[in-house]
């Protein structure tokens, strides 16, 4: 089976981790974003995946590149600018089969691909969309079906009074075949939930139920979900069984003797943690992170080679690559700081701020 993985969007709504690093390379607990959807889709017996790149593309070639993932065989195609969802896949035409996946790739789920590859060769639909529950239904368009699971409509952001029995959403998760690419026009920007699904006859366009988790990561908050979701394994992954022995996932080497460290919590390799510091639960220290004497992390994600001084606080926040924050410095909840960025000492970055990679904050 064949895979088109969507990866070519701008990411605005994770900056400024976006901002040096295309969205799917973003590492989510020490592993590229992507690299747990190509982890899904081998389990599932997908072998041959293309990645539809745009936005700093060389970026995650690298990044994938580094994740390894033996046996799966992954091309990119690259647009010069952004074609929307459906372009996308219609500039990526000549490398697919007679019938494919195409797949959002900022998820992370663990539903069952194969049973919506098997309804989807049942029914002999052209287009078969994932969908699943949603719990506030007026923020989303929402899909409706039949008692047949064709669909029968495309609601976007109902009035309450409109809202269905059994609100579901489009997981970006779709079989398709290849002739319904004709009704794209090659080199147009075009989305396949604006110009495409709508417009397909009802008795071809079916929906699966899917079951199991999902989650779409494109905000901070998500990403913090998603995280903390990783980390209580409530999917399978690759720290699914390193996190078995009492939750703590740390590399040999990393000395926590004069530490205090509070499962679940992820240490990688060639970090250096001060006396006196507490570690606390949903922590993760991506690869060379130096965290002095007596800090406080508490729901902190710092990825690769962070410096933190001593008695610095951080709470529920994501620390991109080498930020630096200087002794008795304070990042509240919600906060999100760019890659390179100073913290001065001293310096509080109030609740939910957004500190662009590269800039210092003052104290
Ligand atoms: P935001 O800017 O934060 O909305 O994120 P985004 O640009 O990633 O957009 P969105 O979340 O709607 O995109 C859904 C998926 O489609 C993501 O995996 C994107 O990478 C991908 N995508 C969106 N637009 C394009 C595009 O023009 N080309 C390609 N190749 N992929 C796209």
């Amino acid at each position: 089976m064949q895979a088109v993985i969507l990866s070519g969007g701008q990411g605005t709504r994770l900056r400024p981790l976006t901002s040096t690093m295309p969205k799917p390379s973003v590492p989510l607990v020490n592993r590229p974003m992507i690299s747990y959807m190509v982890d899904w889709l081998h389990g599932y017996g997908v072998r041959d995946i293309v990645m539809s790149v745009g936005f700093l593309a060389d970026g995650l070639r690298a990044a994938l590149d580094d994740a390894g993932h033996d046996g799966v065989e992954i091309r990119y195609v690259e647009e010069h600018e952004p074609l929307g969802t459906a372009g996308a896949v219609k500039h990526a035409q000549q490398f697919l089969d007679e019938r494919f996946l195409v797949l959002n790739g900022d998820v992370l789920t663990a539903f069952d691909i194969a049973a919506e590859i098997d309804q989807h060769d049942r029914t002999g639909a052209r287009a078969t969309l994932a969908l699943v529950p949603v719990d506030d239904p007026t923020a989303y368009g929402l899909v409706l079906t039949d008692e047949q699971s064709r669909i029968t409509d495309f609601l976007e952001k109902p009035a309450a009074a409109d809202v269905p029995d059994n609100p579901r959403i489009n997981a970006g998760a779709y079989v398709l075949q290849r002739d319904v690419l004709d009704m794209i026009e090659p080199g147009v920007n075009a989305s396949f939930e604006h110009d495409v699904f709508p417009h397909l006859p009802t008795e071809e366009i079916y929906a699966f139920d899917a079951e199991g988790y999902w989650l779409d990561l494109g905000t901070p908050e998500r990403y913090m979900d998603a995280t903390r979701d990783l980390l209580d394994r409530k999917l399978d992954s690759w720290l699914a069984e390193r996190l078995m022995a009492g939750g703590l996932a740390i590399e040999p080497g990393v000395d926590t003797a004069g530490c205090q460290i509070e499962p679940p919590t992820v240490i990688a390799e060639g970090c250096e943690l001060g006396d006196g510091s507490r570690i606390a639960a949903y922590t993760v220290l991506s690869h060379g992170c130096h965290i002095g004497e007596n800090c406080e992390l508490d729901r902190a994600v710092l990825q690769r080679g962070c410096t933190l001084g001593d008695g610095v606080r951080v709470t529920n926040a994501i620390l991109g690559p080498g930020v630096q924050i200087g002794a008795g410095a304070t990042v509240c909840t919600g906060s999100v700081i760019g890659e390179g960025a100073v913290i001065e000492p001293g310096a509080t970055i109030g609740a939910g701020s957004r500190v662009e990679a590269g800039a210092t904050a003052a104290a």
